[in-house]
């Protein structure tokens, strides 16, 4: 009688409902491991396969040929340069009915020096199968086992340079995509650069589209995880408040490489809204209606590009009564999660921690918090909520910290324009931000 004197023991720190669960549980896999037992290996390796076979069916592909690749060049730079770069990569395979090749992302953020560039496999920072499963019909990766025959690859150079226009460049694809002694090779291989700096061909919603697809592996959704719960912690320690408690995420642009980055932006684009500083961002913050005070802010700040000096701290003060600002190292989190990871990764935990926010305030300039607006945006376009131009407090709210709203004081609402043709429009360079996803 052995379960039953396990489960005494655990009814005494636990509901027998929970035991009898245990029970069921430990009956449907003695059943389970029966039923393995018998089917004979074949049979179940045969039934697989043609379950195998099914699935990769092309007219369950959307006509996206899974014998038919594309390889792209190493991914390169910052996770949202990276993500945008991936996108395109999958686009274009999609372009030519073509399964793409999982490409390498990188882990560091040196770009200069090739040996330090860290490639990563795509599938250590997102899930290869739900992506596959998400994407379905759409795009779709594979991995590089899945070649038949590596000696049949056709190299396709793209140009480069002033006269390589975006229309030179989608004829280039079409015509690779049309002609039928290229089309032979299993593989096609683009050589040059790296897709971040390919031309644009695709609307918005393709890459909102891409990017849904992109869900984190696991271990980088725990620690995502624990830092939400640490930030809504923070508040509870402090103010014993313990409903569910709202919390304002922040990315914070203004590390000096940035400032000087910014303020030759303004120069050239002869506009004066790019650069923040940091008490533009706290007044703004500051007078977003419908707050409820105390509220938590967390500071996302670039700080694996800050060399460890006073700006880590004086993030921390100056903000009104009420606001209750951490970052990284003040929550504790930056060493103990945070460091133990590259620098991709890092900014993969901070991106979904954002994400995660009920109230997310950007720069529009920056392409980080550009792609957690569009995945907000997204996300609130799911619940119904196409405009957050009336105010009041919708699910998903997002600023722009940078842009003066309906007076200098307060932040400008900010959601993603989804009808955009091109992503150029609503990312990296834009201060004509939409309070409409179009
Ligand atoms: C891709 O497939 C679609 C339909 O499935 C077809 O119309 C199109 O011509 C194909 N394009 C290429 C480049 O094979
Ligand atoms: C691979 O392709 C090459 C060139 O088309 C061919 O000569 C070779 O026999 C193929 N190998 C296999 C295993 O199919
Ligand atoms: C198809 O591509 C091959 C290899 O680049 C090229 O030699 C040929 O001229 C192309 N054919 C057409 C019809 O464009
Ligand atoms: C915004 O807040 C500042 C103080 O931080 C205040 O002086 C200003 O009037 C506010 N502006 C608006 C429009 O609420
Ligand atoms: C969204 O973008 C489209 C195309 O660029 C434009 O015509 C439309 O006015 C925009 N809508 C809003 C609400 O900004």
């Amino acid at each position: 009688m052995n379960s039953p004197l396990s489960c005494k023991t655990l009814r005494l720190f636990s509901k027998s409902i929970a035991c009898k669960c245990l029970v069921l549980v430990a009956i449907a896999l003695f059943y389970r491991a029966l039923m393995l037992s018998y089917s004979p290996r074949n049979a179940l390796n045969s039934s697989s396969l043609i379950l195998a076979r099914y699935m990769t069916d092309s007219s369950s592909t959307g006509g996206i040929r899974t014998d038919k690749f594309l390889e792209v060049p190493q991914i390169v730079w910052g996770l949202n340069n990276q993500k945008i770069a991936f996108a395109r990569a999958c686009l274009t395979a999609r372009m030519m009915n073509r399964t793409l090749l999982m490409p390498s992302l990188s882990a560091s953020l040196f770009y200069k020096e090739v040996d330090k560039l860290r490639p990563i496999p795509f599938d250590k920072v997102f899930q290869f199968e739900r992506f596959n499963s998400m994407c379905s019909g759409f795009v779709r990766l594979a991995r590089f086992s899945d070649v038949r025959n590596r000696t049949q690859v056709f190299d396709l150079e793209k140009g480069s340079g002033r006269r390589w226009t975006v229309e030179r460049d989608l004829k280039q694809l079409k015509q690779s995509a049309g002609n039928g002694s290229i089309d032979e090779f299993e593989v096609i291989r683009i050589i040059g650069k790296n897709p971040f700096l390919w031309h644009d061909h695709w609307p918005v919603k393709d890459y909102a589209k891409v990017f849904e697809c992109m869900v984190v592996v696991d271990e980088i959704a725990r620690e995502a995880d624990i830092v939400v719960m640490k930030i809504r912690e923070a508040l509870e320690l402090r103010t014993g408040i313990q409903s569910p408690i709202l919390f304002v995420a922040v990315h914070m642009r203004i590390e000096i490489d940035w400032m000087i980055h910014c303020k030759k932006l303004e120069q050239r684009k002869k506009v004066s809204e790019i650069c923040s500083s940091k008490r533009e961002i706290m007044e703004r913050v500051g007078n977003i209606s419908g707050l409820k005070t105390p509220t938590v802010l967390y500071l996302a700040v670039a700080d694996s590009l800050l060399e460890e000096k006073e700006e880590d701290s004086s993030v921390l003060t100056g903000w009104r009564d009420g606001l209750i600002p951490f970052e990284k190292k003040k929550l504790g989190v930056k060493e103990e999660i945070y460091g133990k990871y590259s620098y991709l990764i890092q900014s993969a935990i901070d991106y979904e921690v954002c994400l995660r926010a009920d109230v997310f305030v950007g720069n529009s300039y920056s392409t980080f918090s550009s792609l957690i607006v569009l995945e907000r945006t997204q996300k609130a376009r799911r619940l119904g909520f196409m405009s957050s131009c009336e105010d009041g407090e919708n699910e998903w709210r997002s600023y722009a910290y940078n842009l003066a709203g309906e007076s200098k004081g307060v932040p400008r609402r900010w959601m993603t324009n989804m009808t955009h043709t091109n992503l150029q429009a609503i990312s990296y360079g834009s201060n004509s931000v939409s309070c409409s996803s179009g």
